[in-house]
């Protein structure tokens, strides 16, 4: 298995917290209502459109997103009526995501807790959504159990992943990013402020991985997507990925959304997923069995 070093490699929640305290991305939002202006708001926005897709047709009001940090995809459940609750192990980040909501005019529940002993009662959300939280775990059946005991019989699963895969198409794109790294550091704009990023614990596991553990879940309507299958362009691309000028993200997204356009023709699918193997990410879904 392929990690950066550190030595809480059950969620790395000491490193993220540092990094929420310390790093100005932390204030950014990522929903928003009308067009995307930005790469990241791209993503989140084709994210929920995958997610709408596979709660069609479901009777679902409450939604939990464990791991929140900003909430970038409660806001668009919430926005869409979701009753929401969001949960993270930073207090710092969760302090942020109230801000957010509260500005945004969306009710939510902000707590601070873990993943591993989730404070809710059994058969308790309709939908249970992370983003970018398992990797983040070696042992990943422990927080996939507990979320999975939180959902009720028939509720949704939504595990969006961001495994080690330095085979995705953002390899395509390192030596630009490089580049604009280089040309940040040499202006020292966008860089401005920013304390170095700690390392979190990454793994490399495949989908299957996680497929096995939703089968001793016993769950079913299995659900496995490549997804996102644009790079990011950016002279920080790690997370909290740093944003580009305005005007330079503006245009990015337009070539992004043309490319997911021509992609949903050419494949008759959602443009947002693809192959496993190509994608910056993964999804893994599945219904609780009743
Ligand atoms: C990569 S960030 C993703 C944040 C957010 N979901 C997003 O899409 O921007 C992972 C988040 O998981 C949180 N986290 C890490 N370990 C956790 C744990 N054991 N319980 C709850 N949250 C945890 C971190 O604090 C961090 O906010």
């Amino acid at each position: 298995m392929t990690s950066v070093v550190d030595l809480d490699n059950q969620g790395s929640s000491k490193a993220f917290d540092k990094n929420w305290s310390q790093r100005p991305e932390t204030h950014y939002n990522h929903w928003v209502k009308g067009a995307p202006k930005n790469q990241i708001q791209l993503a989140f926005r084709s994210h929920w459109r995958v997610f709408q897709e596979l709660m069609a047709g479901m009777d679902a009001k409450t939604c939990l997103e464990v791991g929140a940090g900003r909430g970038s995809i409660s806001s668009y459940f919430a926005d869409h009526g979701f009753d929401c609750t969001l949960l993270d192990s930073s207090a710092v980040i969760m302090d942020v995501a109230a801000k957010i909501f509260e500005k945004n005019g969306h009710p939510a529940k902000c707590m601070v807790g873990n993943a591993l002993d989730l404070p809710f009662a059994s058969g308790s959300f309709d939908v249970v959504v992370s983003i970018g939280l398992l990797e983040h775990f070696e042992d990943i059946a422990l927080p996939m159990r507990e979320m999975d005991r939180i959902l009720r019989p028939g509720g949704l699963f939504l595990g969006y992943v961001v495994p080690e895969n330095p085979g995705n198409i953002q390899k395509y794109f390192r030596g630009f990013n490089s580049f604009l790294g280089l040309m940040a550091g040499f202006f020292k704009k966008s860089t401005k402020g920013a304390a170095a990023k700690e390392d979190v614990f990454r793994s490399d596991f495949k989908s299957g991985k996680y497929a096995e553990v939703i089968r001793t879940l016993n769950g079913s309507d299995i659900f496995v997507t490549g997804l996102y299958p644009v790079p990011m362009i950016s002279h920080s691309p790690d997370f909290p990925f740093s944003l580009l000028p305005a005007p330079l993200e503006w245009c990015l997204t337009r070539i992004f959304e043309m490319v997911l356009w021509v992609r949903k023709i050419l494949t008759g699918r959602n443009g947002w997923m693809c192959s496993e193997k190509m994608g910056q990410a993964f999804l893994v879904s599945y219904k609780k069995s009743a």
